[in-house]
């Protein structure tokens, strides 16, 4: 009869490696030490009360309006308006885009993403950790994947509006856009941070600042 030590062994190794922290589903959780709920996300409605329209969303139905400065908007079907997505570890979003609008860099903490174009021409990007850019020309029906974690962009370069159907493994990705993070914070990261980071000047940055202000 064998020795059971390798059994153990595997079975140990196993124990080890799907004994990591959870993935967090939400940006902060600061703990309160005296509640008596502790969650990564949100608890769960009770059950007499869940219905169908809890799983169902028109959010994605129609195009989002493009007239803004970047000439593109995100539309989320996320656990905050298809509160059935909790704890599920999905969600998607609808990305509409003017000709010559983008969606500017940023990243999903959470979530690797996969696009689906439902109309127009993109072209888009992601950049690895050895900033390395691999980017693409999508047309009407291409699929295109930006792993979790990493800067991406799409921009339509287009004559056409432009828009895609985007999928995530989270029911809450979360979005750093780095321009609105690093220049329109509240409160403000110090000039002299963003100064020597993109080596250039704090009047240069003041600048950038201003074009990120919170509309008031
Ligand atoms: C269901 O929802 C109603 C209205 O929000 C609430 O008053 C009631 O207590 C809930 N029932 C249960 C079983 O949670
Ligand atoms: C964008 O267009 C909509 C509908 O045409 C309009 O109501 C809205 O005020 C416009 N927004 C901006 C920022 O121009």
């Amino acid at each position: 009869m064998a020795s059971p030590t390798p059994f153990l062994s595997i079975f140990l190794f196993f124990l080890i490696t799907v004994s990591a922290d959870p993935d967090m589903l939400q940006d902060l959780c600061v703990a309160d030490l005296s509640s008596g709920i502790k969650v990564n996300g949100f608890p769960c409605k009770d059950a007499a009360n869940v219905t169908s329209l809890d799983f169902f969303s028109q959010a994605l139905a129609n195009p989002g309006l493009t007239n803004n400065t970047f000439g593109a908007l995100v539309t989320g079907a996320n656990v905050m308006n298809l509160p059935g997505l909790n704890t599920l570890g999905v969600s998607l979003s609808r990305i509409d885009y003017a000709p010559g609008g983008s969606n500017p860099p940023h990243t999903h903490p959470r979530a690797t993403e996969v696009v689906y174009v439902l109309q127009g021409t993109l072209d888009v990007g992601f950049l690895t950790t050895a900033n390395k850019l691999i980017s693409q020309s999508l047309k009407k029906g291409d699929v295109f994947a930006f792993p979790k974690g990493l800067v991406h962009f799409q921009k339509n370069n287009g004559d056409v509006p432009a828009s895609v159907i985007a999928a995530f493994n989270s029911q809450l990705p979360g979005t750093q856009s780095l321009g609105a993070t690093l220049f329109g914070s509240t409160p403000p990261v110090p000039d002299e941070i963003l100064a020597q980071a993109f080596q250039t000047s704090s009047g240069t940055v003041k600048h950038i600042k201003t074009r990120f202000q919170p509309k008031k």
